[in-house]
């Protein structure tokens, strides 16, 4: 007889211990980030004293607001893997090989960093670096990364720094896409699951493709970077599973390398706040030419200021402290105005922790 369990439905025991694990798991990640971030922004303010003058103090009710929703995304995180969205391992990847590794690097980084910070240099790249053929939009050290996303070394130390900017649920955050394509998917429900087609565009060093691995294992990835060495970064990543590879390919997302009407799922996550208004218009149109009929198209990214008045001020400091050139445009921007002028429909739009999500389709 075929068994029907489902390999998520645990035992109300191990159910409740594998969940304390994770809210361990989750808590010490936040201790260490706070930890970490205090040393290093006391740091940064000592050798380069003018950073601190450009920030604003959150207020009590912000930073409670900031501790209630984080701890909110893990329950909707750990929820989603208790339905089946994904497996329950997935909410204990931690690249812990990386982070041994690369830890030390992101302390020697920082005097590189400081420097740069003193002479205002923001688009600074080593001299081997190929700058041809680049928008000049991207020619950036955005959130002050050394070589901006064009050295391996950037690429290496890339994941942990944004775990450390975002208190360690990164993924959780990016995972939040996972369940919204899932449910797009219903629309396909004829479709053999090994004809299904999904594409991360900007998938950076592959972190959203090997969550949308792990929740379509039998589907045909895609993912589409500016950067070779973020998706050098990405292929070793992603070998690390035994399934098919994602086709990786080297392309701007402004002109994808794909047919019209190819995918059935299309996912973007934390690009657009890197993008000036004319781009996130080019690539939403993009990304709707090569979306199937009745596809489903997410987008994650930063929240914006008509989200929570109570989050203005950390929305204000962080493009103030990072070097995002394109954040205070991206964060008064209209997206679904945007989606819908390119032909989608907007399903809804959610915010998670400080993030907000737009799920929309593609009329059949
Ligand atoms: C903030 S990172 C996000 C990466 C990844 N999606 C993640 O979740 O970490 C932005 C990524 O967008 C890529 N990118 C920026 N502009 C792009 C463009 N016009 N076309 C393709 N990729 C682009 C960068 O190379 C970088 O990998």
């Amino acid at each position: 007889m075929q068994s029907t369990s489902n390999p998520n439905l645990l035992s109300p025991f191990s159910d409740t211990l594998t969940k304390l694990a994770y809210q361990g798991f989750q808590q010490t990640k936040s201790v260490f980030s706070f930890t970490h971030k205090t040393i290093s922004d006391h740091l940064t303010n000592t050798f380069v004293p003018t950073r601190q003058d450009i920030t604003s103090p959150l207020s009590p009710e912000s930073l409670l607001k900031l501790q209630e929703s984080r701890s909110q995304l893990c329950d909707i995180d750990w929820e989603d893997a208790q339905k089946g969205v994904y497996p329950v391992e997935v909410l204990f990847d931690s690249f812990l090989p990386d982070f041994l590794r690369y830890y030390p690097e992101v302390w020697l980084d920082l005097p590189k960093i400081w420097s740069r910070l003193q002479r205002k240099e923001y688009q600074s790249f080593a001299d081997n670096i190929e700058k041809e053929g680049y928008p000049s939009y991207y020619l950036q050290n955005f959130h002050h990364q050394t070589d901006g996303y064009l050295s391996d070394s950037s690429a290496n130390l890339y994941d942990l720094q944004v775990d450390l900017l975002f208190n360690g649920v990164a993924d959780s955050m990016r995972r939040r896409i996972l369940a919204p394509l899932k449910e797009g998917l219903k629309t396909f429900s004829s479709v053999p699951a090994y004809q299904i087609k999904m594409l991360d565009v900007a998938c950076g060093t592959g972190r959203t493709l090997k969550g949308l691995r792990a929740t379509f294992p039998k589907a045909s990835l895609f993912g589409v970077d500016l950067s070779p060495a973020y998706l050098r970064k990405a292929n070793q990543l992603l070998s690390e599973n035994p399934r098919e590879l994602p086709q990786l390919s080297h392309a701007n997302a402004e002109d994808l390398p794909h047919p019209d009407n190819f995918f059935h799922g299309v996912s973007c996550v934390f690009l657009f706040h890197e993008l000036p208004g004319f781009a996130r218009q080019q690539v939403i149109d993009e990304c709707f030419r090569v979306t199937k009929p009745g596809g489903t198209f997410v987008i994650c990214d930063s929240m914006q200021l008509s989200d929570f008045v109570e989050f203005e001020v950390m929305l204000n400091n962080f493009s103030a402290m990072f070097h995002e050139p394109y954040h205070q445009d991206y964060i008064r921007d209209n997206l679904e105005e945007r989606l819908e002028k390119a032909g989608f429909e907007l399903v809804e739009t959610q915010l998670h922790f400080v993030s907000k999500y737009w799920i929309a389709r593609k009329p059949e």
